[in-house]
């Protein structure tokens, strides 16, 4: 039984990761902001909104964890934002308390998004194929541009802490059921692949906690 801290539990990949974890025996804490939309649960609940973080709520939340798995991103355009800064507060929880592993979740795209800590990206990802590569990414970064330059600084926020990091980045994500049979890739996308569910993002965050393979790498998953 490990001890692991759930943020942004009430998302759809969040409340995988909680069920998933309390499913397997770890003592949970989750870090949400709106503790109604949780129901009952037996983890440990810690309200916090991460657009405007509170360091010592924090710092309670992760200390003394084994690990803390982040599925925060911005549910609607006008949160955009809320990955890089709620993260960049989680890591400094982390730091202050001495808690070292964390694995969150980015985006497939977010691999040839330009940011302060990685300004000239691959302009293709090596995984994508014809259809992904000339199509869909350069429409989806043009929509999602600002979304994917906050979860590219996010990763930024990450590659220059000192914690044990790992990167998840899914391409688009479904709301079926858990396989358990899933593709991965170290720092290119998974070749040809367009989808994952929400469920086995969570289920190879979990997995990924004692795997030393996985430590300061992205990795991506899809089916
Ligand atoms: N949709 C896709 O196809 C896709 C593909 C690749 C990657 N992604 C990335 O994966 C992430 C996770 O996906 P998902 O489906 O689980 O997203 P989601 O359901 O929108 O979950 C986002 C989580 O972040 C929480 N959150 C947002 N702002 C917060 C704040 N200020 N304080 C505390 N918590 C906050 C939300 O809390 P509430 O429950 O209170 O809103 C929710 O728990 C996305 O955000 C996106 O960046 C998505």
């Amino acid at each position: 039984m490990s001890k692991i801290v759930v943020v942004a539990a009430t998302g759809g990949i969040g409340r995988h990761l909680l069920n998933q974890s309390l499913a397997a025996g770890h003592e949970v804490t989750a870090v949400v902001r709106n503790p109604q939309r949780l129901g009952s649960t037996p983890a440990r609940v810690v309200r916090c909104d991460l657009a405007l973080p509170q360091a010592g709520l924090l710092e309670d939340a992760v200390a003394g964890a084994d690990a803390v798995l982040s599925a925060l991103g911005a549910p609607t355009a006008a949160e955009t934002g809320v990955a890089s800064i709620g993260t960049r507060a989680v890591v400094e929880a982390m730091t202050a308390t001495g808690v070292r592993r964390l694995i969150v979740v980015s985006a497939a795209s977010v691999g040839t998004v330009a940011s302060p800590g990685r300004p000239d990206p691959p302009r293709h990802n090596p995984g994508d194929g014809v259809v992904m590569r000339h199509l869909i990414a350069p429409v989806a970064k043009k929509l999602f541009r600002r979304h994917y330059l906050d979860l590219a600084v996010m990763e930024d926020i990450l590659r220059d802490s000192d914690l044990a990091w790992t990167v998840s980045r899914p391409p688009r994500l479904l709301e079926t059921r858990l396989r358990r049979r899933y593709r991965t890739a170290f720092d290119v996308n998974v070749r040809s692949a367009m989808f994952i569910s929400r469920a086995d993002v969570a289920s190879h965050m979990l997995a990924m906690i004692d795997d030393p393979s996985t430590v300061h790498r992205t990795v991506s998953i899809a089916y």
